[in-house]
């Protein structure tokens, strides 16, 4: 099918726009993918691939020179989508190697890059690369791109696991050799017929085999305890920052907050000072909370209404509220993050053109928190002189009930009667807590400050309260809910005491609730070399 290029194409279409072009290109480009899976490489005419297209063979003429053009630029398609859907968004997450590794394997064996038609496509190419040099260079080069992407991130698992004992290259060749295995299946079979979701915990079992523990496994409810240098180390704070926290929802507040255009709340998230803004179309944006050219808070206090941009007053640049920059201020846009609003609940996550590695934390929805609540919001912060987990564990924990200093059981259960408040809690992962009971919404979100101490912030949204019994009601529970507080953080700080103190050896207690395992379980993760077994003694 080769010919003469120059010569015997006709003239080019006049004056088509670029994006027309492009979309023109792209649409031969799928046909021949398709002509391709049905018809192989030898095979596939151009006459074919128009009749897919349902387009003239002489604009297929003015896109490319040649049959073996076009066969070449879908392999060169089909390479590139590779790299951009799987090897981009998979190495963005290699500081954290098992979310990167299941991401991984779910775009891997996901529909869009591992339909039938492009596997089948895939095998016929590489079919023929042993006799086609272009064929065998953009083929090779995505294998081993994609090799040493999954040889990297088995390796650095290896390494924070500390099964230094581990061969990660073979490991490295078995998942590929498991991934290739699937990919054959799926090959021979149509959409209806593949089972996506079984390849997937297919893939999952053999990682899962290598590293127990990690890859979906249940959560071992038997996880009673980690070592106390969990709760002291600042190498352990500073992975659990990477890992766990930099990219985790953090609650900004309710959408009711956000009123009108220009609105804005600020919050202070483990990722660095953030703030959400209602922009002129009514969006949502969220950005980081520092001018660009120093790293001050652009906006001061929890909320307030720009007029229409938001200024750093120290050298006057400007943003609208899209986050664009106005004026001749230089540079890009403000940088942007993930912003959603669940339930009225907003919540702010990780960079906006980073991959989704989370969703917003969904157990809020359950509260029908907003709209229980009327009333602005008050905020208030407490040093606490404990690692952040001890919080988040005793937020876990079954809860008896911590009585405030000087107040006997009895009144505390009269009190708590009194308000009928026996607040139904969500844990949002990994260090906060929604409660709504009678005296409102309680939003409560622990943020290290350092391996021995945290900063707890307390949301506290009024209960919309109509009758002057549920008046009451809510005011004694807004008062018991401080106390607890109180009481609680006095006991965080208390237990932080224990675990520092010479010569602690835990007891063998009994299994932890599932939420509070699957916490520790996410912890001893990052703990190379000490996930603890129940009992451990510490
Ligand atoms: S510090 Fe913000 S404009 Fe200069």
């Amino acid at each position: 099918m080769s010919r003469s290029p120059r010569r015997s194409r006709p003239a080019p279409p006049p004056a088509r726009p670029r994006a027309t072009r492009e979309r023109q290109r792209q649409r031969l480009i799928d046909a021949c993918i398709s002509a391709l899976h049905v018809h192989g490489p030898s095979k596939t005419t151009v006459e074919k691939v128009v009749a897919i297209a349902r387009m003239s063979p002489g604009i297929v003429r003015f896109y490319f020179d040649s049959k073996d053009a076009m066969l070449v630029a879908s392999l060169e398609f089909l390479a590139a989508e590779f790299e951009e859907r799987l090897l981009v968004p998979v190495a963005a997450l290699r500081d954290r190697p098992v979310a990167a590794l299941e991401h991984l394997v779910d775009l891997y064996l996901g529909v869009e890059l591992a339909s039938t038609r492009k596997v089948s496509v895939w095998y016929a190419f590489w079919g023929e690369a042993s006799a086609r040099q272009e064929y065998h260079d953009i083929c090779g080069s995505r294998d081993s791109k994609f090799e040493d992407l999954v040889r990297e991130l088995i390796a650095s698992l290896v390494a924070t696991s500390g099964a230094r004992h581990l061969d990660a290259d073979a490991i490295a060749l078995g998942l590929i050799g498991v991934l290739e295995m699937l990919w054959q299946g799926f090959a021979f079979q149509t959409e209806s017929t593949i089972d996506r979701d079984s390849a997937r915990r297919r893939a999952l079992a053999y990682l899962r085999s290598v590293f127990p523990g990690a890859f979906g496994a249940a959560a071992p409810a038997a996880i009673a305890t980690l070592p106390a240098s969990a709760y002291t180390s600042a190498a352990l704070l500073a992975a659990e920052r990477a890992s766990l926290l930099r990219d985790a929802w953090q609650f900004a507040g309710l959408e009711r907050e956000l009123p009108a255009a220009g609105t804005w709340l600020a919050l202070d998230s483990p990722a660095g000072l953030a703030l959400v803004v209602r922009d002129a179309s009514g969006r949502l944006r969220a950005f980081r909370n520092a001018c660009p050219q120093r790293p001050h808070a652009l906006l001061d206090g929890r909320a307030g209404r720009l007029a229409g941009e938001i200024g750093c007053p120290l050298h006057g640049l400007r943003y609208g509220l899209d986050g664009e920059p106005l004026g001749d201020t230089p540079g890009g846009a403000l940088r942007a993050l993930s912003v959603a609003s669940v339930e009225g609940c907003v919540f702010v996550g990780p960079p906006a053109s980073g991959p989704e590695v989370a969703r917003p934390p969904a157990p809020v929805a359950a509260l029908g928190a907003s709209a229980l609540t009327a009333g602005p919001a008050t905020l208030t912060e407490f040093p606490v002189r404990a690692n952040w987990k001890v919080l988040v564990e005793l937020w876990l924990e079954p809860r008896a009930g911590v009585a405030p200093a000087g107040w006997s059981a009895r009144r505390l259960a009269a009190l708590t009667a009194a308000a009928r408040d026996t607040p139904p809690a969500a844990f949002l992962g990994p260090n906060q807590l929604a409660e709504a009971g009678s005296g409102g919404l309680t939003v409560l979100q622990v943020l290290p400050a350092d391996a021995r101490g945290a900063r707890l912030r307390v949301f506290q949204y009024p209960a919309a309260s109509a009758t002057r019994a549920e008046r009451a009601r809510a005011y004694l529970a807004r008062r018991l809910e401080r106390q607890r507080l109180l009481a609680e953080i006095a006991l965080a700080e208390s237990v932080q005491r224990g675990l520092e103190s010479p010569g602690y050896a835990a007891e063998p207690v009994a299994a932890a609730p599932p939420a509070l395992a699957a916490f520790r379980q996410a912890i001893a993760r990052l703990l190379p070399g000490a996930q603890p077994e129940p009992g451990d003694p510490r």
